[in-house]
């Protein structure tokens, strides 16, 4: 596996540097809250955003190299001082590197949907991936989601809509503020667009998704026959 590389401004760092799990206070000092966008493409939504909330810490995680450069170019560029880029597989870095219960906000907008079924464990959301998006969550922080692949969103509004942590509502439109690259897209074509937010509540009895541990369960026991 590549190595998972971490810019911020003309600083780099390697995993081995940063630790597991990842001390993000040390990398990134301040008191701000943090907010965290998998799969930030080329940087649109992230770099603006955290133009605009230079009180706000934010961690972008991105697996394509060349979106990631071009990103990390342009917070140079911009003198961010904020923004943390992470070049890696975003299910690796939920499972064995970020720490949990940290951010205030996980953006997660058009996200590549895998459309065969073989492929569906790749999914940020899956019963048994949405736990690893959910726990990087602080209680009451939000998830954000939007796609443009129906199919997909009803399955991912389904499945957040079964957690017993969450409260999950669908907006028609986001509020004013940047926009992803899809998103101005898309959206200048007229597309339709599935928008979520998912509020973990701190009264929730379980923060696991009740499917997650049957289908893992259940692959272990199909395995073993
Ligand atoms: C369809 S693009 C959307 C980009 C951006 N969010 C936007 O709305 O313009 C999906 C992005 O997620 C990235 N991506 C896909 N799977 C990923 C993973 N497992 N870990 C990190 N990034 C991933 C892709 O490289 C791509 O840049």
């Amino acid at each position: 596996m590549r190595p998972l590389i971490l810019a911020l401004g003309e600083r780099r760092f390697n995993l081995g540097e940063s630790g597991s799990p990842m001390d993000l206070d040390r990398l990134l000092p301040g008191q701000g809250a943090w907010e965290v966008e998998i799969g930030f493409g080329k940087g649109r939504y992230l770099l603006a955003s955290a133009a605009t909330h230079p009180e706000t810490r934010f961690l972008g995680i991105e697996v394509a190299p060349k979106y990631f450069r071009l990103a990390e170019r342009r917070a140079v560029r911009r003198r961010l001082t904020n923004v943390l880029l992470a070049q890696g597989e975003a299910l690796f870095m939920l499972c064995a590197v970020l720490p949990p219960g940290f951010a205030r906000v996980v953006h997660v907008y058009f996200p590549d949907p895998w459309p065969k079924d073989r492929h569906h464990k790749r999914r940020l959301f899956d019963r048994e991936t949405v736990d690893l998006v959910l726990r990087l969550l602080s209680p009451g922080g939000v998830l954000s989601f939007a796609t443009d692949f129906q199919e997909y969103g009803e399955e991912v509004t389904k499945l957040l809509e079964s957690h017993p942590g969450l409260e999950v509502e669908a907006l028609p439109e986001w509020p004013g503020g940047p926009r992803t690259n899809y998103e101005v897209k898309y959206e200048a074509e007229g597309r339709p667009i599935i928008r979520l937010e998912a509020r973990l509540v701190a009264a929730a009895e379980s923060l696991l998704h009740p499917g997650g541990a049957r289908a893992v369960t259940a692959a272990v026991v199909e395995e073993t026959r």
